[in-house]
């Protein structure tokens, strides 16, 4: 299997470069975010309370959030592999993927991080929030998302680079450009 880890602050391109990566490599995509919205669309209780938390920018609890991921495994584990987008967010989250991923005789195969400069960022988010409405993107929660990366998700890379797992990209440029560079390291790593 191929198990990517998609990773970068709030408007990096993880779910742009994401859906470039399963049309060439076939994999299942595992966004948090995007499985949030949905629970959030039908008002479940569990996308209720989740509405709350993500219009303040804050993560919601790693227990939520592992649930939904070892539901997924279990779906597709004899797939070709999975790509992970905007999870795992905690250090605790990457020790749970670890096990989660064990059990099924599978290993993350390389963190790939999106590097992009926070005024780019910033740009991007609030573009998209005038575009399509989405929520989160207001100023104010903007900056508050790009904090909860840098405070309590980053540790998350330091995580893989201890197995040496953790490949920063440049995430700046032609969608393209940036899809060429990570071809590169999925091909390095696999
Ligand atoms: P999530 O949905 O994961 O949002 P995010 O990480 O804040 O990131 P985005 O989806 O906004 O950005 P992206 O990196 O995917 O970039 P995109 O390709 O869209 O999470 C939302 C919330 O859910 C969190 O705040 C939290 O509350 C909760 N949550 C989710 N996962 C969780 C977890 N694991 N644990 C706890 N809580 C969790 O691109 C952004 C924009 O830029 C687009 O408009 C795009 O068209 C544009 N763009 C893309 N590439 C380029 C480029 N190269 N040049 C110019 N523009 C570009
Ligand atoms: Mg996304």
């Amino acid at each position: 299997m191929l198990n990517i880890v998609l990773f970068g602050p709030p408007g990096s391109g993880k779910g742009t470069q994401a859906s470039k990566i399963i049309e060439k490599y076939n994999l299942i995509h595992i966004s948090t975010g995007d499985l949030l919205r949905s629970e959030v669309e039908a008002q479940t209780e569990l996308g209720i309370q989740a509405q709350a938390i993500m219009d303040r920018g804050a993560l919601v609890s790693d227990e939520i959030v592992i649930g939904m991921i070892r539901k997924k495994l279990e779906e597709h584990q004899d797939g070709p592999g999975f790509i992970f987008d905007g999870f795992p967010r905690t250090v605790e989250q990457a020790r749970e993927l670890r096990k989660a991923l064990t059990d099924i005789d599978e290993r993350v195969t390389v963190l790939i991080s999106l590097t992009v400069p926070k005024d780019e960022l910033v740009k991007r988010l609030v573009k998209r929030g005038a575009e399509t409405g989405r929520s989160d993107d207001n100023p104010e929660t903007i900056h508050k998302r790009i904090d909860v990366y840098n405070t309590q998700t980053l540790p998350v890379a330091y995580y893989y680079e201890k197995m040496h797992k953790h490949q920063p990209v440049e995430g700046v440029g032609s969608v393209n450009d940036i899809f060429k560079r990570i071809v590169e390291v999925i091909e390095h790593f696999s």
